[in-house]
């Protein structure tokens, strides 16, 4: 495998280091890396067409005082398929924190398990505030610029899709809200971006809509009770659908400056309904049986009801949960991050806009989140969503399932005794002619073989096992979310020679930096 190095980057963290998300499967990396040409077992299909983009939290200092892997400093893997070939590539996001802890050698930012005031620095970002905004949570492409977010609200950072060059930080002509952007903007299939934020000063959350030639078309604020930790919305064809979860910052201890979230089972969860375009005095709220929803699956209107599915948490914080048993210091931290312990199912909220009323049901008995499905039918009836499993007590995939919302029948894959996938995107097949006539991409972390893969499966025949291995270079940091782009979306993807190569929007891309 021919490999080039793209660059290094300054690491403090120890050799030997023990934190069980920063080692194992969460082992970072430091190195940047190319590879023209990958390595494949099996049949790259030729009607596979575009990149598969993951975003990984990849921390590179010890934190100040206590590490959450949700810290780490944003790195972009892509592999790239065209012509039966792929290629790979991994970079850090070049955010303003990541540059400046690079300059000084260590943390400056306090994590989200800290307390602000033993931050290095004064300034920040996120909706705590006096965080650093490492852009490692989501990654969407619109109008042809991968964009990387932060889920506790901060720039959105754009990259060449296939260099993974950051590009700098989208401005929106000036507009760019102060309170930032959250993570899990939403890219509508007219070429609408989609957005919120929340913060802890009124009206609490706003929402947003960035036209396809990347300017602010529309930003209205939405009156909340208080400050609330939304992290996920969901569209139709008409409307943006946003929530007030009865998870938020314990009031008392917010007068006081004392950052501690508590779920709140004695509130409903909220869910508004906002047309797209519409002021925030025109949402209408919705009550639902009392959860978090950290992913909304899709949503679309069925005559008089908007039909929203996602994952309900019938244990927001994870009480009974396995993780770490032995090790009472981080157990406490990182029950809410298992599957197991939140126990999130596939669910259906039906809002009736004629009534008022709210029906919801549980699709299913199988405990998956992270769902993704065809970008094509967003916001649009769907029959499929692919998810994952996890390991008991970690926040690690260790299978996919695709739940068929029609039959209700779930077909399963398990990776293999200590393989870990990352969220599962759905590729359509060119020229697909069906919903599901496509493939399912993941890049999984090995401990078995101390390697990593790119696993392309067919979406009709999951079970079957993957029809291509993409080998990379080294095993990569376990990671989750993940988005397809097809390469009919990307400039510069069909003209190039070489889309490894590719000038791209950045220039060579191939320099170290
Ligand atoms: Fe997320």
């Amino acid at each position: 495998m021919d490999v080039d190095i793209l660059g290094r980057v300054l690491s403090t963290l120890p050799d030997d280091d023990e934190h069980p998300y920063r080692s194992g499967p969460w082992r970072p990396q430091t190195v940047e890396r190319a590879v023209p040409e990958c390595e494949v077992v099996g049949t790259v299909p030729a009607d596979l067409d575009g990149v598969y983009l993951r975003n990984t939290e990849n921390p590179v200092h010890p934190a100040l005082t206590n590490y959450h892997p949700f810290d780490g400093d944003g790195m972009v893997h892509v592999v790239g398929f065209r012509d039966g070939k792929a290629f790979y590539r991994n970079r850090f996001v070049r955010t303003d924190g990541f540059l400046a802890e690079q300059e000084a050698g260590g943390s400056l930012w306090a994590g989200i398990a800290e307390r602000p005031e033993v931050a290095r620095r004064t300034d920040g970002w996120g909706a705590r505030g006096r965080m650093k905004d490492a852009s490692s949570t989501d990654v969407v492409v619109h109008a042809g610029v991968a964009l990387t977010s932060f889920y506790q609200c901060g720039e959105l950072y754009r990259l060449d899709p296939l260099t993974l060059d950051t590009l700098g930080k989208s401005t929106w002509g000036g507009a760019f809200p102060a309170e930032g952007v959250s993570a899990h903007p939403k890219v509508d299939t007219n070429g609408d971006l989609l957005f919120f934020n929340y913060g802890k000063d009124a009206p609490y959350l706003h929402y947003g809509v960035i036209g396809p030639d990347d300017k602010l078309a529309h930003y209205t604020g939405v009156e909340l009770p208080g400050p609330r930790l939304p992290h996920d919305m969901a569209f139709t064809e008409n409307y943006a659908i946003l929530n007030d979860p009865p998870l938020f910052w314990r009031p008392e201890l917010l007068a006081k400056g004392a950052h501690s979230a508590r779920f709140h089972p004695d509130l409903p969860l909220r869910i508004g309904v906002l047309p797209k375009r519409g002021d925030g005095r025109e949402i209408r709220w919705f009550e639902a049986e009392s959860t978090f929803v950290l992913h909304f699956v899709n949503a679309y209107e069925d005559g008089d009801e908007i039909v929203l599915d996602g994952f309900f948490q019938s244990d927001p914080e994870g009480r009974g949960s396995a993780a770490f048993p032995d090790d009472p210091a981080h157990a406490k931290m990182f029950r809410m991050l298992s599957l197991d312990g939140v126990q999130t199912r596939l669910h259906r909220w039906r809002l009736n806009l004629a009534t008022g009323a709210t029906k919801e049901e549980r699709l299913t008995d199988t405990i998956t989140e992270f769902g993704m499905i065809n970008g094509g039918h967003a916001g649009r009836p769907y029959r499929y969503t692919y998810a994952s499993t996890g390991r008991p007590g970690w926040f690690l995939f260790d299978g996919l399932v695709k739940h068929d919302l029609l039959t209700g029948a779930e077909e399963r894959y398990r990776y293999g005794d200590g393989v870990y996938g990352s969220e599962t995107a759905v590729a359509p097949r060119v020229g697909a002619r069906s919903e599901d006539d496509g493939y399912l991409i993941t890049m999984t972390t090995d401990m078995t073989e101390d390697r990593s893969e790119c696993l392309v499966f067919d979406a009709t025949r999951v079970a079957d096992g993957p029809v291509a291995r993409v080998r990379l270079p080294e095993r990569v940091s376990s990671g989750t979310h993940s988005t397809w782009a097809p390469g009919a979306d990307l400039p510069g993807w069909r003209t190039a020679q070489d889309p490894a190569a590719a000038v791209g929007l950045a220039g060579p891309g191939a320099r170290p930096r």
